[in-house]
């Protein structure tokens, strides 16, 4: 029998009670324990049970052999604690768990905090509208950013949050921006939630990373940077207004790897940048990144005519990339992570479930994005909202903790989030939930009724 099976199970493992979840910081894996004698020696091993009150009290309900139990128990916990070679039953994915909870979580999976609303880029795309000069040499940008404090969360509050979802069982924290390294703290925060058991996740420009920079993200359990790149050189540079940004993204994501941490490609799709995808997918790929994903233009409300991109293109897109990883780069996955219509279409077209195109589009299309149902935002300022695309506050931070100011953020997406009367007989309108709820969102009788103003994305 391993010795002491309880201890190396909460060694290992963090525990998320109300949802019988279990998750491993390291790899990112969440367990959902269905089988019931299972879930009860989970339990007590998290309440405090060591090895022998453990098998004692199972003993007791169900009147087994100690010695099968003590066995089973082994197993249970080496099954649990091994990293996966192949899949599990039980054993989900990071996205994917995100897709399974019909009822309102009390506090959120997962968490994003804006550290900074400053950046050294300037696409014209961007939600975040605070800039400084592209033209600036790098010591110039940092010099500048100290003297903003008020644009970057301040490095306490970043850190009670931290706290605060260590202890409810919030385990993934993603960071973003602005240039989420130009908080004059980033580093200091996420050695803070290495240490709290959080599975970290920086997106990033990737400007300011150095490979001396990319083994202190490691070493602070940041598992996986999301590296922005738009387009080939001359595209992307345009797009960011900065003459260096290409090749800072490049030798971002060779310095990554080579740390260990997961890279993922994240492109930005806008008019300009369409027709460069595949090429985009190609040359990641041969810098040795397996995970790109796709974010169609989210509009702001600012440069939409020129960025703007109909649900339309998805599709023949979708089709050119499958076979671009089913010829030229195997093991690719390539995934449209803000909530794309599984439908593809402008206009709602239901979906029937022996639809050819099916298994296609679900290879891609990661459904519904679940923002305010499963994880949150906060912006720099502390301001907890359902998404980054969202002007829409729930309260500040800074006054009261996320378990107070969750369940009205939550609720208003709830009632949001309903299948419209056009989706209607849809075989996949449980994971589309319709795309992206913040249109419904912005004019729900529920938001009105709370008192929230009805304003458009940011
Ligand atoms: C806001 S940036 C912050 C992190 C970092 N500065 C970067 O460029 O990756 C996070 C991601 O959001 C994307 N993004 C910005 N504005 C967007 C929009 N209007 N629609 C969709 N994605 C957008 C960016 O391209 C980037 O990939
Ligand atoms: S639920 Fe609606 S938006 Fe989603 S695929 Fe079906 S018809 Fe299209
Ligand atoms: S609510 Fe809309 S904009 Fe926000 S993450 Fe979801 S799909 Fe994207």
């Amino acid at each position: 029998m391993t010795a002491c099976f309880s201890q190396s199970l909460i060694r290992q493992l963090r525990y998320r009670r109300d949802l019988g979840l279990l998750f491993d910081p390291k790899s990112g894996v969440f367990h959902r324990l269905r089988n019931t004698v299972a879930a009860e020696m989970v339990e007590l091993m998290f309440s405090g049970a060591d090895d022998a009150a453990v098998i004692e009290q199972i003993v007791a309900r169900y009147h087994v052999d100690p010695a099968r139990v003590a066995a089973d128990a082994t197993a249970l916990v080496d099954t649990l604690t091994t990293p996966a070679s192949a899949p599990i039953e039980g054993r989900v994915p990071l996205l994917d768990i995100d897709k399974r909870f019909d009822t309102k979580l009390d506090f959120p999976l997962r968490l994003e905090i804006e550290l900074t609303a400053v950046c050294n880029w300037a696409c014209g795309f961007c939600y975040n509208v605070w800039k400084i000069g592209p033209d600036m040499t790098d010591t110039e940008v940092r010099r500048a950013v100290k003297v903003l404090p008020e644009k970057h969360i301040p490095t306490e509050l970043a850190m009670s949050i931290i706290d605060e979802c260590a202890e409810r069982g919030c385990f993934v924290m993603r960071y973003s921006g602005g240039e989420t390294l130009l908080h004059p703290d980033a580093m200091e925060i996420f050695e803070h939630g290495g240490r709290a058991g959080m599975y970290q996740v920086v997106f990033t420009n990737g400007h300011f990373i150095t490979a001396e920079r990319a083994a202190r993200l490691a070493a602070a359990n940041v598992r996986c940077v999301l590296v922005s790149i738009h387009g080939d050189r001359d595209t992307h540079n345009r797009l960011t207004g900065h003459p260096r940004a290409y090749d800072k993204a490049i030798a971002a994501m060779r310095s990554l790897q080579d740390a260990g941490i997961n890279v993922v490609a994240e492109m930005t799709l806008v008019k300009g940048n369409l027709n460069g995808v595949l090429d985009v997918v190609r040359d990641v790929y041969s810098l040795g990144v397996r995970e790109f994903g796709v974010m169609r233009y989210v509009p702001t409300g600012r440069h939409d005519d020129r960025y703007g991109i109909p649900v339309s293109v998805t599709m023949p897109l979708v089709e050119r990339i499958d076979e671009v990883l089913r010829t030229e780069c195997p093991g690719m996955t390539v995934a449209w992570p803000c909530a794309q219509k599984l439908c593809t279409s402008d206009t709602d077209s239901p979906i029937r479930s022996d639809d050819p195109t099916l298994g296609l589009r679900l290879s891609q299309l990661a459904g519904h994005c679940e923002s305010g149902m499963v994880w949150g935002s906060v912006s720099y300022d502390g301001r907890l909202r359902n998404c980054p695309h969202s002007n829409t506050y729930f309260g500040s931070l800074r006054e009261q903790p996320i378990t107070q100011a969750w369940p009205a953020l939550t609720d208003v997406v709830h009632a949001a989030v309903t299948t419209r009367p056009s989706c209607a007989g849809c075989a996949v309108a449980d994971a589309c939930r319709g795309g992206c709820h913040l249109p419904a969102f912005f004019t729900s009788p529920v938001a009105t009724s709370l008192g929230i103003p009805s304003v458009g994305p940011r």
